[in-house]
């Protein structure tokens, strides 16, 4: 007590042990019997550290000196590191970096949920663990961040940057020079396009100021090797416009959905926005096999569509998620939180007929095109916030469900949600999930009726701490 009342922010804590990852992506040690969340390590360092918050029961402290490295550290990949807040753990092992994944369900399951847990599966690795991102969005800057080993105080002005944002600050993007999550051409068509706006001085967003012109790119791709560029400005101006998507069309016959978006918002996210394609398809097409045969589904994905970021692993997810609802031709199933409806078309051979449910009405349409173009009759879908949408009524115009697959976002699935999943009592449910400690929340609440037979975390995201996680219950006798 007496050691904590005299620490100051600044101090500095030496030669402590990491222990685990915290699941926020932070490690945890222990200083004198208190625990200690450290940013900059790796399990197994034994590093000096200076503290930066106190608080009555924890410290934060940022790692200054690695004094001994862990065995589990790997020479990260990517010149970007420590700078950008994707793949923060590359300093780990990737067989480390599952166990750890692996660990934050089963502790979410166990401490949120009080769940007595059945044998848990291995985590499924992610068949390639960089370039497995067929989306990245850059942020273009008029006023890019300089390194502070570069920042001197005569240094005017920064250079132009298209790139990401530095983790929390709004207002600073870095230049990236090369990435490693999506395949080519994914870095050249970036640097082309930054290349092209500096020759021709059409000017980046200030995002300080709001005055500008280029304000993001947004780069997608397929494993077929589609790819679809959208451009995002703050005005019409033909001229500019067509200048960078010109050197894109010349440069790359990748390139097969070229897109532009006049953004005068205070904002860059487009959902309300119209979308003008330029040239080529307004969307690509991602392909995938369906599970009970060798038929290729195809999805088109148009600028505003999810699709699963890993769509090679996203393949395989789907494969866990059907084989867990071990469906025998005959049942009815619901499609909860069905974006565009890729679930559902993933599975509908094997039921006597799904319904989709989701609120964006856009993706509905997209659902409803996917089916269409997959030549299903038996699927439905349905716009709306579930919370609304699944009531008695619903299920009596639609049929009660012998399997209910559900996908919600992060927060997971409302109170009333799981409430009316207990009420409608299908056979089993197959929960995937992209966040185990709100699955972990929900979970509880469906333990009143259910129990939990098979557990199987997925790894959509190598490098980060995300960890994807799939259950099925079976309803209790
Ligand atoms: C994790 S995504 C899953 C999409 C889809 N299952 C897939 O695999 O591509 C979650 C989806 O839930 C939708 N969503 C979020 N909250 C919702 C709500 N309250 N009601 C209906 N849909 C919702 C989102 O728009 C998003 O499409």
């Amino acid at each position: 007590m007496y050691f904590w009342a005299l620490m100051q922010k600044g101090d500095i804590i030496r030669g402590i042990r990491i222990e685990t990852m915290a699941s926020e992506g932070k490690c945890v040690a222990h200083h004198e019997g208190r625990v200690v969340f450290l940013t900059g390590g790796a399990p197994g360092d034994v590093v000096d550290a200076v503290v930066y918050k106190i608080k009555p029961r924890f410290l934060e402290a940022r790692v200054v000196e690695i004094t001994a490295p862990s065995p589990d550290r790997a020479e990260p990949f990517c010149r970007h590191f420590g700078t950008c807040g994707g793949c923060s753990w590359q300093h780990i092992r990737y067989e480390t970096q599952l166990l750890y994944k692996q660990q934050q369900v089963i502790d979410n399951l166990e401490r949120i949920g009080g769940l007595t847990l059945p044998s848990i599966r291995p985590i499924l690795p992610s068949p390639a663990s960089r370039y497995y991102r067929n989306r990245l969005d850059f942020s273009f800057s008029a006023d890019g961040w300089i390194p502070p080993e570069l920042f001197t105080p005569d240094r005017k002005a920064s250079e132009p940057a298209l790139g990401y944002h530095i983790p929390r600050k709004y207002d600073q993007v870095f230049d990236v020079k090369e990435c490693h999550l999506q395949p080519d051409p994914s870095n050249q068509i970036r640097l082309a396009a930054r290349d092209e706006a500096i020759q021709r001085n059409i000017p980046f967003f200030d995002l300080r100021k709001q005055v500008g012109f280029l304000r993001t790119l947004t780069i997608r791709s397929t494993t077929g090797g589609e790819v679809m560029v959208i451009l995002q400005v703050t005005y019409d101006k033909p001229e500019w416009i067509e200048a960078v998507l010109q050197r894109l069309e010349r440069d790359f016959p990748q390139i097969t959905s070229f897109n532009y978006i006049i953004n005068g918002k205070r904002n860059d996210t487009f959902h309300d926005l119209d979308v003008i394609c330029w040239k080529g398809n307004p969307w690509i097409t991602e392909t995938m096999t369906a599970p009970e045969s060798d038929l290729q589904l195809r999805f088109r994905i148009g600028p505003k569509s999810f699709y699963q970021t890993n769509a090679v692993q996203a393949e395989r997810l789907y494969r866990v998620a059907w084989e867990m609802a071990a469906l025998q031709g005959n049942e009815p199933v619901y499609d909860l939180y069905a974006g565009t409806g890729t679930i559902a078309c993933y599975v509908a051979r094997s039921a006597s007929r799904v319904v989709g449910l989701e609120y964006v009405a856009d993706a509905v349409e997209d659902a409803r095109a996917n089916a269409k173009l997959n030549d299903l009759q038996n699927v439905s879908f349905f716009a709306g916030d579930i919370r609304n949408l699944l009531d008695e009524s619903f299920l009596a115009d639609h049929g009660r469900p012998d399997v209910v697959i559900t996908d919600p976002p992060r927060a997971g699935m409302h109170e009333d949600v799981c409430r009316m999943l207990l009420k409608a009592r299908p056979k089993k449910i197959v929960y995937v999930s992209c966040n185990p400690a709100t699955q972990a929340r929900d979970l509880k609440i469906l333990s009143e009726q259910y129990r939990l037979t098979d557990i199987q975390p997925v790894d959509m995201f190598p490098h980060t701490m995300h960890v994807e996680n799939v259950v099925a219950l079976q309803a209790a006798d």
